[in-house]
């Protein structure tokens, strides 16, 4: 069994940037369908997910039956990512990162504020549903990507430490076609202490 994790937060701690009647639909309903569908379609596979993490077994994908591995990405990565969305978010935000965090962001984008540009452009750009992502390599090197639906930068080595979800149910309650003001409010609730812990954490996947 995969879980979703446990919301940190009341449904309407992220009031007034993203609304309560959002937060209660896409953690209640659409990432309860991901890790419903996910755990599914794993049913008779024990031997293949036995002592293995969510995302080992979406950045190994080769190594299951061809038969679940779409299940796998769709609903593995909408549990997955759905997961790290809703861990970062805080009504209480952390509003910077600091120490070496900081500086390697510095170094890689130039400032905070690039970085923060740099993805707000990837999300509204990204065509269609999906992410952006602030990631990191295995050197700890940073740098933002945008998937489409639900993959994961897990498939392709990297580990995501940010993201954005732009599919149209992160937004559409309160923001409906704007989806350009819903990601300049996110920032609001981005809590930078937690992604500064996912960076810092050395854990591989
Ligand atoms: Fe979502």
């Amino acid at each position: 069994m995969y879980n979703k994790i446990e919301l940190p937060f009341e449904y309407n701690a992220l009031e007034p940037y993203i609304d309560e009647e959002t937060v209660k639909t896409h953690y209640g309903k659409h990432l309860q369908t991901y890790e419903t569908n996910l755990n599914k379609a794993l049913e008779g596979y024990e031997e293949y997910t036995k002592g293995k993490t969510l995302d080992q077994l979406i950045k190994n994908l080769a190594d299951l039956p061809e038969e679940i591995r779409t299940a796998v990405v769709n609903n593995g990565g909408g549990v997955s990512n759905h997961n790290l969305y809703f861990s970062i978010l805080s009504p209480n935000a952390k509003k910077s990162p600091e120490g070496k965090f900081l500086e390697e962001i510095n170094k890689t984008f130039g400032s905070l504020e690039n970085l923060k540009e740099e993805l707000t452009n990837a999300a509204i750009s990204q065509f269609g549903s999906g992410y952006a992502f602030l990631v990191k390599d295995k050197d700890s090197k940073l740098s933002i990507v945008k998937r489409v639906n639900q993959n994961s930068p897990v498939m392709d080595d990297l580990i995501p430490i940010l993201t954005i979800d732009v599919w149209e149910h992160a937004y559409y309650l309160k923001y409906k076609n704007l989806r350009a003001d819903y990601v300049k409010n996110i920032w609001n609730v981005i809590d930078w202490g937690k992604v500064q812990g996912l960076y810092e954490d050395c854990h591989n996947i």
